[in-house]
């Protein structure tokens, strides 16, 4: 009963990670094939060094410990020859049956089955990609070259490239067509080179591109900004990451406090000091989510879950510790997650305590209302960082402060003929890059092009993203697939618990580009013809899989 009891643990783990209900998980089942990637077989080291004892590497999971009854069997050996704590001392905490999907084995074969004739198939469509990632990998460091790693979707695994980029569509080396549903991961909310930055771009690069001198774009810039957003100062930096750093850090040098809240469900770049987890053993505690990230750098972190009391109520009880409460208000990671009256308390919490309110809106930003969630809920941050839409295409992250919140970054503004000085002790701000005359050009044209669509435009794309989910909610009940889309404004994304790369990979080969972390964007130049051929392509996926008994 113990060692069944222990046998839960490890069972438990994994199901954190994996983020699936303890039941579902079959224990002779490979954990690269539970629905898992790479990245999420990195959140179980953590755990089961602290809860076992032993130091494992995810080598280890593609290779001689593919599914958990290997592991846990390894587990209880390492236990016995180091006489490290024995498994069967472990008080029991729960009573375990292993779960078994009664017709595995033939599943297995079905799949691999149907992986041998799809493979080639799809490999011949997109071989020049392939042969591109082949070469790519031994000179470019790329993550994005092993996300979803598994070992039998392997010789899948390649990020498409492509060279053509038009309205709605992306064209790839082998010459095929796609309808893009990643659309940079959300930055071109007008489709891909529409007109007016082509234009803008055009404009820019017969006067040159020089840093140094600062272009008068600048100003035009900032001033659209704070017109459409409502805020009153702006700092422009190159990415949605430095804008977050900057942001973050100009909160604590404006409240002279350090403490950062943030939440599990955001995403907030690849800053160190953002890359942080609630340590689900040590309650209160943060831990780095990577190796590479020092445990110092997220010291000042404190993360909850979206919704939470706890963090209301770690407000109320040390809020005079915090800086700043960081928060996508409304999750890309899930678009479900939609709670104005959350926010709300929130923003009162925060005014209370003296905490700055940060709304990370790099993805909501024009896309959710043209002042993204703080104008479509009237919910009014100190602070927020825009990136992606922003820029047009070209790299450009802002910082927009109300009030006094960003004078930290110049000191604060003072006059000419008067005895005014930047009387705000400053914090460290500067950039090679910033203010580029090319994202800057961009950057111009983009905000003209939100303020001359308003409102009626953010709204009707916004529907038109609510209502496809909704008929694709419809075609995945007819098949009675356990897949739900999700949408908020103009994204989506499909939740499954099962591992759907089949599905995936079925779209790509029907011309439907969606890039590894499977958000999905629609655009001003996604026509109902084009969505018609993504939902097309669905059902015909469907059918397919379906023919095969694999759904
Ligand atoms: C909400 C959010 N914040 C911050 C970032 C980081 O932006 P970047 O990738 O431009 O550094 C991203 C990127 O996807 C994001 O989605």
């Amino acid at each position: 009963m113990q060692i069944q009891a222990r046998e839960q643990e490890l069972i438990e783990v994994f199901a954190e990670a994996f983020g699936l209900p303890a039941q579902s998980v079959d224990i002779d089942v490979p954990l690269t094939e539970m629905g898992a990637d790479s990245l999420q077989l990195f959140e179980v080291l953590v755990p089961l060094q602290q809860q076992f004892g032993v130091k494992l590497s995810v080598r280890q999971f593609f290779a001689e410990l593919q599914t958990i009854r290997k592991l846990f069997d390894y587990l209880h050996e390492q236990s016995i020859h180091h006489g490290a704590e024995a498994i069967s001392d472990i008080p029991e905490k729960g009573v375990f049956k292993w779960m078994r999907r009664s017709a595995e084995p033939v599943e297995t074969d079905t799949r691999q089955r149907y992986l041998a004739s799809f493979i080639p198939r799809y490999n011949q469509r997109t071989g020049q990609s392939k042969a591109h990632a082949k070469a790519v990998r031994q000179r470019i460091a790329d993550s994005r070259s092993g996300i979803g790693f598994k070992g039998t979707t392997k010789e899948l695994l390649y990020p498409l490239v492509c060279n053509e980029y038009d309205g709605a569509k992306v064209k790839d080396l082998d010459g095929n067509d796609y309808i893009d549903m990643t659309m940079g991961f959300g930055t071109h909310l007008f489709g891909h080179a529409p007109a007016f930055i082509k234009l803008a771009l055009a404009r820019q690069l017969e006067h040159g591109f020089g840093l140094g001198a600062r272009t008068d774009t600048a100003l035009e810039v900032a001033e659209l900004l704070c017109e459409i957003t409502g805020m009153d100062r702006v700092a422009f930096v190159n990415s949605g990451t430095e804008a977050i750093m900057n942001a973050v850090r100009a909160a604590r040098a404006a409240t002279r406090r350090n403490h950062v809240l943030m939440f599990s469900s955001s995403y907030h770049g690849h800053w160190d000091a953002v890359l942080a987890s609630a340590d689900p053993l040590r309650s209160g505690t943060t831990s780095a989510v990577s190796i590479g990230i020092p445990q110092g750098m997220v010291a000042d972190v404190s993360v909850f879950e979206f919704g939470s009391q706890a963090a209301l109520e770690f407000l109320a009880s040390h809020g005079e510790q915090v800086a700043a409460v960081l928060i996508e208000p409304v999750p890309t990671r899930d678009p479900g997650l939609v709670d104005p009256t959350y926010l709300r308390a929130l923003r009162e919490a925060s005014r209370s305590v003296g905490a700055l309110l940060i709304f990370d809106e790099i993805v909501t930003g024009f896309r959710a209302h043209p002042a993204g969630v703080q104008g479509l809920f009237g919910i009014e941050a100190d602070i927020v960082t825009y990136g992606k839409t922003i820029g047009g295409g070209m790299p450009l992250g802002v910082i927009a402060g109300r009030k006094g919140t960003l004078d930290a970054i110049d000191g604060g503004p003072w006059q000419y003929g008067d005895d005014s000085y930047p009387a705000v002790e400053p914090t460290f701000f500067g950039g090679t890059f910033f203010q580029h005359p090319l994202a800057m050009a961009t950057a111009k044209a983009s905000l003209i092009e939100v303020r001359r669509r308003g409102i009626d435009f953010t709204e009707a794309l916004n529907e038109r993203m609510r209502s496809f989910a909704a008929r694709l909610n419809e075609l995945f009940a007819s098949y009675r697939v356990a897949i739900e889309a999700r949408s908020f404004a103009s994204f989506m994304r499909l939740v499954h618990r099962e591992n759907m790369d089949l599905l995936y990979y079925n779209l790509i080969l029907r011309g439907v580009y969606i890039w590894e972390w499977r958000c999905w964007f629609l655009s001003a130049a996604h026509e109902d013809r084009h969505l018609e051929q993504v939902y097309q392509a669905f059902a015909d996926s469907f059918e397919e899989l379906r023919s095969q008994a694999l759904i």
